[in-house]
């Protein structure tokens, strides 16, 4: 039998040679013809393709980009590989459709892998053709966005494929916090190829067609012994709620890209260059009566902070990061006073808002990212504490907590601190306090900063006291009166320059305007180094 496969090999089969046309006109005919056979790709593939509720790549591309102004690369490009099942069939773009258009008339490089050519899978042409748009994104500054739909590696080809997906990935990371990627998984995306997604800034998922796995069901029932369906291993719901893999989850295809077009409508192109303003609105005279009555002053009461978000932000209007991943903390972009800004903030509405592991990682990875691209941070803090439990330190919420504390530290783009209710202990400290570098931190009079609550405090503090005592329930009841006045009254941390304001609620809005304005030629440099450690 044949080799499975030789790139330029033996089997390669000859080329007729075609008789070239005497007229211009003829070449013309003849270059519309082959284009036209081009884009309309094998029909029983496409029917199969729709058959699975999927788009063909192209239409897809029509959706994600300005009408007419797709410029595409390498649409004859074609595989030089020969061996079984490849010198077959050489069929022109090997299976990904990739080049550059405009969103809302800014600049982007994409990729869209078209399942309807050998399952979309990556051979080394393929591959290629996706290094070849990664490097002009990158040189442009300009967004690169992936469509995702792949039967990964071209089984064919052998480790050809592994090493076009090794050229991605050290793409993708040196294009990392310089240009701004978006993986959008609209098929198929397992083994190693998963790591192209998990390595850009943002993951698209639509459920029903989307799965992303390392290893899939066959391989985990034939190691473990464990049934489970692709949707259950590695489907838009489980990436978007248990795993933190994708950051958007949507219904369908149409949904989904018109939310990638949002995001990028919003984003920087790059590292250098600002995200788009909006028209100001006077923001810094906006006042909010609503949101002294969102929160309730008693701090053990619930509420939910995207109420709160959304009264401090332009038009009531943000997208939010990993909506029902992680829910205790709340990342979003939106806009103060035409803007962009990134929120961090934790949710009282879930889990009383404690920092856990997912959380920590959530939150760090965002501030990471507006960091990188200088979106100015505003951080609105009502937090218990670290999530108390043997499952939490043996997972490693120190290692991952820190992860959060290290990016805040690190950031160094303009960050504003609103204190809403309480900010106990390494909690505080953790949502950018003035000790970890925040520029500006404001609190409600609501606000209760302490190393402990008073009711664990006083049992420390006070626990011989409180065990020699006739009368424990009402000794404790004074001291914890005492100490609540003396070290948590909303002036304290204000009055030793940890706060810089105590400020009426329904300014927040305003201030935090106020603050951005006088932030915004913020430099900060921070010493030459090869990179940090951030405990990973
Ligand atoms: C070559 C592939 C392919 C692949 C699919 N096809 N995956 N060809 N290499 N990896 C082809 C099929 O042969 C078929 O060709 C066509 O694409 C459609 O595939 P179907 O199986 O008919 O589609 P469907 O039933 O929808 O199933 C899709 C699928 C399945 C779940 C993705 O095709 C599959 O399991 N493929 C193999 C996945 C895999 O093991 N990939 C390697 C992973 S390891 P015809 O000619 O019949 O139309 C990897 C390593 C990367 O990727 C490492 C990076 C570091």
């Amino acid at each position: 039998p044949p080799p499975l496969m030789s790139v330029d090999g033996p089997h390669r089969k000859r080329q007729r040679p075609q008789q070239r046309p005497a007229s211009m006109r003829a070449l013309r005919a003849r270059l519309d013809g082959l284009r036209e056979q081009v884009l309309d790709g094998r029909a029983e593939a496409v029917e199969r393709q729709r058959a699975l509720g999927k788009r063909t790549a192209r239409e897809r591309l029509d959706l994600l980009l300005d009408e007419d102004s797709f410029l595409e690369v390498d649409i004859y490009r074609r595989h030089q590989a020969s061996g079984l099942k490849v010198s077959e069939s050489r069929p022109h773009t090997d299976g990904v459709v990739a080049g550059s258009g405009t969103i809302d008339g800014r600049r982007v490089f994409v990729y869209a892998q078209d399942f309807t050519i050998f399952g979309g899978s990556l051979g080394a042409a393929h591959a290629a053709k996706i290094h070849k748009v990664m490097d002009l994104a990158l040189n442009a500054g300009a967004p690169l966005i992936g469509l995702n739909d792949s039967g990964g590696a071209r089984i064919q080809e052998g480790v050809p494929a592994l090493d076009g997906y090794g050229g991605i990935f050290r793409r993708h990371v040196a294009a990392s916090g310089i240009i701004p990627q978006i993986s959008v998984i609209l098929g198929p995306c397992a083994g190693g190829a998963a790591y192209s997604p998990a390595l850009t800034d943002f993951v698209f998922m639509v459920r029903e067609t989307a799965q992303m796995y390392l290893t899939g069901p066959d391989v985990i029932a034939s190691v473990t012994g464990e049934q489970v369906s692709h949707q259950e291993l590695g489907g838009a719901d489980v990436h978007g709620t248990r795993s933190g893999v994708a950051t958007f989850v949507h219904d369908d295809e149409e949904s989904c890209l018109a939310d990638v077009r949002y995001l990028v409508s919003i984003l920087p192109p790059n590292n250098m260059e600002p995200a788009p303003e909006f028209p100001a609105c006077d923001a810094e005279r906006d006042e909010r009566p609503r949101l002294a009555e969102i929160v309730p002053a008693d701090l053990s009461k619930p509420y939910d902070m995207r109420a709160v978000l959304a009264e401090v932000v332009d038009d009531g209007e943000y997208l939010e990061i990993h909506e029902h991943w992680a829910t205790n903390v709340v990342c979003a972009l939106a806009h103060i006073d035409g803007r962009l800004v990134g929120v961090v903030g934790n949710q009282p509405a879930v889990l009383a808002g404690v920092l856990d592991i997912p959380a920590s990682e959530k939150a760090a990875r965002f501030v990471r990212f507006c960091d990188a691209f200088s979106i100015p941070l505003v951080t609105l803090v009502d937090v218990p504490g670290f999530l108390p439990g043997t499952g939490q330190e043996y997972d490693g919420i120190i290692r991952h907590g820190a992860k959060l504390l290290y990016a805040y530290c690190e950031a160094t783009v303009p960050r504003i601190q609103v204190i809403v209710r309480k900010a106990y202990g390494g909690a505080y400290i953790v949502m950018d306090s003035r000790s970890v570098g925040t520029d500006l931190s404001l609190a409600w009079p609501t606000n209760e900063i302490a190393v402990l609550g008073a009711e664990g405090a006083v049992d420390v503090l006070f626990r011989r006291e409180l065990a020699a005592a006739e009368d424990r329930v009402r000794l404790r009841g004074d001291l914890v009166a005492q100490y609540t006045e003396q070290l948590m009254h909303p002036q304290y941390a204000a009055e030793r320059g940890l706060v810089d304001d105590v400020i009426d609620p329904a300014w927040t809005r305003a201030v935090v305007a106020k603050g951005l304005a006088m932030l915004r030629t913020k430099r900060k440099h921070a010493p030459r180094r090869k990179h940090g450690n951030i405990p990973l």
